[in-house]
């Protein structure tokens, strides 16, 4: 069995889909693991750690792949990387399949077969191989440190010769993954925090953070299938909207996460509002590779509006690309364990997770998601 371990392309990707520590046990259970040279350089991992692992550092990508039973990334292939994939290949890598169906389909007739890592069920017995939640930890705590560093006040309060200094005041919207690490983090920086989601679930696990929940009725349950939230109708969206407007006027950074799969992410803060808010605070959109929560937030820009400053990072895992590499390295042997029996690689469909995120297989698009859409 053979796997290979590309070197990102994609502009600021720092990240490696397998670190050394992975590399070896992969070795250990009977793969042969070939690197391409310096793909793991930028986020710390540099080519003798792979090698002294047991895996062989190879010159360029085409080596890697060149009869290779599964080929590993984080971001999904450029259309020139696509032809590197010889068919019947497996592919695992973050696909995002539904926003990028033409790849999907292209994937589909080059006889690739694909998993999508962002498609893992967000079942128990997958939490070991969920990128999605190791890569939203990630997020969440930059996020915090991005509006520490640029805010002009501490975040903890202090009682200095010089006076007393208040804390600062944090306010984040969306209590998933991200957003309960985001509260954590400014938490431990000492701010007072202050969080909203429209899961009722998400008010203990706001509290047990020691940040306060703030209510609004809603007038429906926010609540849709799987766990996840679903779109709020107009009227429940008017009085969360009104909810934010008076929490976003007092605070010093505003964090917002909130996404409802498969849709653009909801719009919760309104130009209006921004303009409320004081200057030198600093809103942090990391639903800004869906459309923003926030209307003037720009993916991958800083947009400075009335002494307010906005950030929309899209990428902010490959930031902190270290312990982000970890995790998702870890995610990523958990599932490729799912795919070998008997010291082959064997697909079993009749598993829930090897069905639920496999994409493209024997020339066809497998992925219900997309059945779906391309049926209406
Ligand atoms: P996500 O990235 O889809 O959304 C982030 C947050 O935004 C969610 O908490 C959602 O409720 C919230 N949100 C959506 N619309 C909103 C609105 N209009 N206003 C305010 N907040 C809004 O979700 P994420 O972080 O990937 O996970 C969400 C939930 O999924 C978790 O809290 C948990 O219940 C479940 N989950 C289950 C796992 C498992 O069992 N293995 C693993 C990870 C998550």
């Amino acid at each position: 069995m053979k796997l290979a371990v590309l070197k990102e392309t994609l502009l600021g990707e720092r990240r490696v889909a397998i670190v050394p520590e992975t590399a070896g046990r992969l070795v250990k259970a009977g793969w042969q693991v070939a690197v391409e040279k310096g793909a793991g350089q930028d986020a710390g991992f540099p080519d003798e750690l792979y090698e002294k692992a047991g895996a062989q550092v190879v010159g360029s990508a085409q080596e890697a792949v060149a009869g290779a039973d599964v080929v590993v990334r984080i971001q999904r292939p450029s259309q020139e990387e696509e032809k590197l994939l010889p068919k019947g290949v497996i592919l695992i890598a973050l696909l995002d399949p539904l926003r990028n169906p033409e790849q999907v389909k292209r994937l589909a007739e080059a006889g690739v077969t694909a998993f999508s890592m962002d498609a893992i069920p967000r079942i128990t017995r997958a939490q070991s191989m969920d990128v999605l939640s190791s890569q939203a930890t990630v997020a969440g705590y930059k996020a915090v440190l991005l509006a520490a560093a640029r805010l002009g006040k501490f975040f903890p309060m202090m009682m200095t010769a010089a006076g007393n200094i208040a804390p600062a005041k944090v306010f984040v919207l969306g209590a998933g993954v991200a957003g309960l690490q985001a509260i954590a983090t400014a938490r431990r920086l000492g701010a007072l925090v202050e969080a909203f989601d429209v899961r009722a679930a998400a008010k203990e696990q706001v509290e047990s953070l020691g940040a306060k929940f703030v209510h609004v009725d809603l007038g429906e349950s926010g609540e849709g299938a799987g766990g996840y939230a679903k779109e709020l109708s107009e009227e429940a969206h008017r009085r969360e909207q009104q909810l934010i407007h008076d929490h976003v006027k007092t605070a010093d950074v505003v964090i917002t996460t909130a996404q409802v799969p498969g849709k653009p992410a909801p719009r919760l803060i309104t130009s209006d509002m921004v303009k409320d808010m004081q200057p030198g605070s600093i809103i942090v959109d990391l639903a800004a590779s869906t459309g923003g929560n926030c209307e003037l937030t720009k993916p991958d820009e800083t947009v400075e509006v009335g002494g307010v400053t906005i950030l929309g990072p899209t990428n902010l895992s490959a930031t902190l690309p270290y312990h982000a590499s970890q995790m998702y390295s870890r995610n990523i042997h958990a599932f490729i364990e799912l795919l070998v029996k008997d010291g082959e690689v064997k697909l079993n469909f009749d598993d829930e997770i090897v069905k639920s995120c496999c994409i493209t297989h024997e020339g066809q698009v497998v992925f219900a998601p997309l059945q779906a859409a391309a049926a209406k």
